[in-house]
Parts: structure tokens; sequence; C-alpha cells
């Protein structure tokens, strides 16, 4: 096992040869390669990984709110989701996992767990006056052989309750958008943020096959078969990853399609969006709260194929 560990980023091999590495900045997975070196995430070329601006690509981390919510008055003032993804997280240090209902990886050696925290000491002035409550996170990142697991504990350190959303924006690799589908949404309701909301009012409801993707797309899931039902990414047919969640009970598949990647700075190549699908489990819709003292648990466990 090999772990190295600067002042800005932390990274792990495997015996095996699997490797991960994390910016200290959002606790941002950059990377995560299996045993023959592939590449599973997606990183745009142009993303800025000093510090400057939340990272396009990899698996950024969403809270205290997803998007924005002007209308929820705690987190108006807040950027588009939220402080976690553009903080300077600490490392607080390497174990090897137990077995756990959410780890994908036998124990042992055999995998590494990385823990990362996020207390308001770590905050700007600037994100401290726009989300004055106590909290702390540990954000866990666990690289296994078949797998790669985050997991967030959320806690309210304070006197006052508050609320919160959270998501992990995973930017999967693909080679070609055009052949994926994914399983595991069918017959759920779905908010579509491109359409808006439906004449009804109601959210929609997917038809009972796989999601493919031909044009943007950025829909908020709740799966039918519920958190614990697998989401089965799927490339030429055949089983590329697999997400289960705990926890989570949203799933958000978002691609800007051509346009949208054109308009964004830090995406490229510009036909980048082809060789991407988000695929992001949260807790999105409605609010999470907490009171004193109480804490929250949530994850996924991403199985890839080879
Ligand atoms: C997705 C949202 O989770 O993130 C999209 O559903 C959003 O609406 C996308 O465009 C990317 O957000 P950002 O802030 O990283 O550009």
């Amino acid at each position: 096992l090999n772990i190295s560990h600067d002042n800005s980023r932390v990274s792990a091999v495997l015996p095996t040869g699997e490797s991960v590495e994390v910016l200290l900045f959002g606790a941002t997975i950059i990377s995560w390669k299996d045993a023959k070196g592939n590449e599973k995430l997606w990183l745009s070329e142009a993303a800025k990984l000093d510090g400057t601006k939340a990272v396009r690509g990899g698996v950024p981390l969403v809270f205290p709110v997803f998007g924005t919510a002007p209308d929820h008055a705690a987190t108006a003032k807040l950027p588009q989701h939220g402080f976690a993804r553009s903080s300077r997280w600490e490392f607080l240090g390497k174990s090897t996992s137990e077995s756990s209902t959410l780890s994908a990886t036998s124990a042992g050696d055999d995998s590494v767990k990385l823990d990362f925290g996020l207390s308001p000491s770590n905050l700007t002035e600037e994100s401290k006056k726009a989300w004055p409550y106590k909290f702390g996170l540990i954000y866990s990142v666990t690289l296994g052989k078949e797998g790669l697991t985050t997991s967030l504990v959320v806690q309210n350190d304070g006197e006052q309750a508050w609320e919160f959303q959270t998501l992990m924006h995973t930017y999967f690799r693909v080679k070609d958008i055009s052949t994926v589908s994914i399983t595991g949404l069918e017959s759920s309701p779905y908010l579509d943020k491109v359409l808006g909301p439906s004449s009804t009012g109601e959210p929609y409801t997917s038809p009972s096959a796989a999601v493919s993707l031909s044009s943007k797309v950025d829909r908020v899931y709740t799966p039918a078969g519920g958190p614990e039902a697998a989401v089965i990414i799927k490339e030429g047919g055949k089983k590329k990853f697999g997400i289960v969640r705990d926890n989570m009970n949203e799933v958000v598949v978002w691609n800007p399609w051509k346009d949208d990647a054109q308009g964004m700075g830090d995406f490229a190549p510009k036909d980048g969006y082809k060789e991407m699908i988000c695929v992001e489990a949260g807790a999105v819709k409605g609010w999470q709260k907490l009171e004193q003292g109480e804490t929250w648990e949530g994850g996924q466990v991403i199985m890839a194929a080879n």
C-alpha cells in the first residue's frame, strides 16, 4: 500500500495497482484508476486544480445546498452547490477498512480508507458569514479492488438546528455517450431542470425503459426501487458501473451536451461531453434537518466492470 500526501493532494495505490487521488481543495476526487491504469472518472483538461474554482470533473462534493435555493433563507446566500467543493479540507488520515454495509471490498490491506474533515474553522470568512452554523463533516473515500466508496458524516455541533442537502457529483468516464444507457431509473418520478415543471406541477414519471441521452439532460430522479436498488451505467449494452446508495434518495443525471459545454470556460475538450456522464447520488429533494448534536450519514458504493 502506497500513500502519498503533500500540501495539496492525497493519493493511494493498492498493491494490486488500483489508485485514487484526492485534492484537499473540495476533497475532490480527481482520479480513480483500475489495476490496468484505466481512468474511471472524467476530468476536464481545463479544470482548475489550484483552488481558484470548483473542479470541473472527478467527484466534487455538494454541501449544504444542491444548485441554488433562493427560497430557502438559510442557504440563499451560498454559491451554486454550496461551499464544500470550494473549501480546503483537512486530511485526517488513512485506515484499512473493515467490511461494512458500505464497503465494496474485503477487509484488510486490500482496501484503504482516506478521511477528510471540514468544519467552520476551515471556511473563508465569506462562507462562514453566508452559512453561520456549527457543523462537522467527515468525508471518507475508500478504494478497493472492485470499487470506490464515498461516504459522508454530517454533524450538528451547535445548539441551533439547521438543514442541508448533499450530493456526490460523480463524472463517469465513458467512450461514447451515444451508446450509454442507465438502468435503475425506470418508472421513477423525476424533476426535469431542462423542461421545467410539468403542466400539472406533479413530477414527471420516467418510462419503463432504460435512460439514454441524445441532448442535454438535467434531471433529479427519485428511483422507484428505493435507495438500495442499484443504478447501472451500461455502454454498448455492457455493464460499466454500478452504483448502490445509502441514505441518498435521489439520483441526478446530467450531461451539458454541446451548447452548454461550449459555454463553460473550464470544460475541455469541447466535445468532452461525449465522454462523460454525471450520475450523482444525493439527498437533494427537500432538506435533511439536524438538531443539536445529531448526525446524518450517507454515501455510495461504485463498482466498476472491466
Ligand atoms: C448538476 C446540476 O448537478 O450540476 C446542473 O443538476 C448543473 O443543473 C451541474 O448545471 C453543474 O454545476 P456546476 O455548478 O458545477 O457548473
